[in-house]
């Protein structure tokens, strides 16, 4: 078996998930950098060589069954097997001034988006590399989540926690309950999986503003992807810590 570890970011074209994949690439990690369009795809796995990484494209919209099926069959092509997966991939959802989404007037249709990427697309993706996953001596599994997801922040009147998201902070609870359920399935088999935050970032999810650089939403995530083999799965954090569910 190879020596070089493989790993896929979904969303790696830009953002968050471009500098996890710079990350995981700067540490020797072969990345596939999974993207849905052709064009963003490769100006990313461009960047990324440049910079010395050994970065490969992955066509993958992780809504979409065949896609997924496909990503999966081209990383078992290009490396036998899977040692993290980082399900970086998410949308907001339309939302109103200043990012609101009130629940009382929200269009069905963006919850359906939402969850259908956010969650479902997780789902999809993780279940297409599990048995590459399986094959790896040290599997990984990191879903970028949000600490808007923390029910307990979100019904503490003393935490700021920014505008009500009535589709798109749910989504991420979502999440965060099936990452707790990959990781009770998969206990025992050496499967780490866990829930990040990566803080307020500056990209075009926020309309670039945010106090912080992609690099630093990268750092959590990237710890979680390069866990040793005691650690912990089946958790939720940020940079300073483990975040109440
Ligand atoms: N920025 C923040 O402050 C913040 C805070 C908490 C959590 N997060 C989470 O961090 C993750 C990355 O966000 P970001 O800030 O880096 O946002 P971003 O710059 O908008 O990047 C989102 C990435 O997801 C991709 N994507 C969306 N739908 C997809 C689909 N169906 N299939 C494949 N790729 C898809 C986008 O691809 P396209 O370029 O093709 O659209 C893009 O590469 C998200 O899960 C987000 O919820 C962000």
């Amino acid at each position: 078996m190879s020596e070089t570890k493989t790993a896929l970011v979904t969303g790696a074209n830009k953002g968050i998930g471009y500098e996890i994949a710079t990350g995981l690439g700067a540490l020797g990690y072969r990345v596939g950098v999974g993207a849905r369009d052709g064009a963003r795809r490769e100006a990313a796995v461009e960047k990324l060589r440049a910079a010395g990484a050994d970065a490969f494209g992955v066509p993958l919209d992780v809504t979409g069954d065949r896609s997924v099926t496909a990503a999966a069959e081209l990383v078992e092509r290009r490396s036998g097997r899977l040692d993290v997966l980082v399900n970086n991939a998410g949308v907001s959802g339309e939302t109103g001034p200043g990012w609101a989404q009130d629940p009382t007037t929200l269009d069905l249709d963006v919850v359906r988006a939402v969850v259908e990427t956010n969650v479902i697309g997780v789902i999809r993706v993780t279940n297409a590399m599990l048995p590459l996953l399986r094959r790896s001596a040290s599997p990984r599994i990191v879903n970028v989540s949000s600490s808007v997801a923390s029910l307990t922040r979100q019904s503490d009147p003393d935490t700021e926690v920014g505008p009500v998201m009535a589709a798109y902070a749910p989504s991420k609870s979502f999440l965060n309950a099936v990452t707790v359920q990959y990781a009770r399935q998969l206990a025992g088999t050496g499967i780490l999986v866990n829930a990040a935050c990566p803080g307020l970032v500056a990209t075009d999810f926020t309309g670039f503003q945010g106090p912080r650089t992609p690099e630093q939403g990268a750092a959590t995530a990237l710890r979680l992807a390069t866990l040793p083999d005691d650690g912990p799965t089946g958790s939720f954090f940020e940079d300073g810590g483990a975040i109440p569910w």
